[in-house]
């Protein structure tokens, strides 16, 4: 009751009356009221005034389950969904769900993951209610030789969805990190179950910094946000909404083909590094090499210092711009 009394003010934009509430939903006024109050506890900013009614005047920022389904036009991606206040890390959640038989598209959110998860075993910090911290379940019709692509649909659903909610051009540096001014902006981290050759089931986590106002040190020089690259916040809500909505478009691109040749070309054009030179690391091995953009496999195409090409698979290396982290 109290969700579709909050909607309902949302829709509306001005006052509501105590009367139209009770009409509406079927309840006394006193209920309405007990409503009313709350929201106004979990941080909603509502001006009640007699004979007019109640108007909602500003929402908290947080993640709540009912703006994301009124805010997002997917067919399938995050039509069921988890919100959560904590949980140590959404990409573990989404396998809890997934393990329990959770369908195609559902989506988890978290403002707080206390053991966030990063890539080659590394851990993500994820500031309370500073940033979109999420991961969805896909039971993908693909093979799995190619389901790895799906980390490239993600990273290009999230350059578009920061272009579209935060209206700032975002770099991506292969194979999935998203950059802004050099410095990242997002990660990644997709995990997959299968058994044999045969696919069980996906979970793509994205973290996205969306409104933290200061680093620690250590990272200062590597990582960034929206709030300090634009100087103003982020709205979370439509940022979430908008890379959801990206990748269920792309991803049903990429399924047509399994691969990446009806997305290539526009993923190029977001690459960071393209022509540049790049340090490919691969164990202790490093050497140095210019990058071109990706082929209809996902793979970079480099050539090293002789003029030979060859492409490299993400899953065996890493890269760094010739200076440091950023490309
Ligand atoms: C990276 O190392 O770049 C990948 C970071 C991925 C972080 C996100 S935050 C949401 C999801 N849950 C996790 O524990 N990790 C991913």
């Amino acid at each position: 009751m109290k969700e579709k009394i909050l909607i309902r003010l949302k829709q509306c934009g001005g006052y509501v009356s105590g009367q139209e509430l009770c009409e509406t939903f079927g309840v006394s006024r006193t209920a309405v009221w007990k409503h009313i109050k709350a929201l106004k506890e979990e941080g909603y900013v509502i001006d009640s005034v007699s004979n007019k009614g109640y108007k909602l005047v500003k929402s908290p920022d947080i993640l709540l389950a009912e703006d994301i389904k009124s805010s997002l036009s997917t067919s399938w991606l995050g039509k069921t969904v988890k919100v959560m206040k904590t949980v140590d890390s959404t990409n573990l959640e989404a396998r809890r769900l997934a393990e329990a038989g959770a369908s195609h598209g559902t989506l988890v959110t978290a403002e707080e993951q206390t053991s966030g998860k990063g890539r080659r075993g590394r851990s993500w910090v994820s500031v309370p209610g500073q940033g979109v911290w999420m991961s969805f379940v896909l039971r993908p019709d693909v093979e799995l030789e190619n389901s790895s692509m799906l980390t490239l649909v993600a990273a290009l659903a999230v350059e578009k969805g920061i272009k579209d909610a935060a209206g700032i051009d975002g770099k991506i540096k292969w194979p999935n990190d998203v950059l802004i001014n050099g410095k990242k902006v997002c990660g990644i981290l997709t995990e997959l179950s299968a058994q044999m050759d045969e696919l069980n089931y996906i979970v793509v986590g994205i973290g996205i910094n969306a409104n933290i106002e200061q680093f620690p040190e250590e990272v200062r020089d590597k990582a960034t946000s929206l709030l300090l690259e634009t100087g103003k916040p982020a709205d979370r809500i439509a940022l979430l909404c908008r890379v959801l909505e990206y990748f269920e478009h792309d991803y049903e691109i990429f399924k047509k083909t399994q691969d990446f040749s009806m997305l290539m070309e526009e993923y190029n054009s977001f690459l960071a590094h393209r022509g540049q030179e790049i340090k490919v690391m691969r164990g202790n091995d490093e050497y140095m090499c210019k990058s071109g953009g990706i082929n209809r496999r996902g793979e970079l195409i480099v050539e090293d210092s002789l003029g030979r090409t060859r492409e490299i698979f993400s899953g065996e290396v890493s890269i760094r711009g010739i200076h440091g982290y950023s490309v």
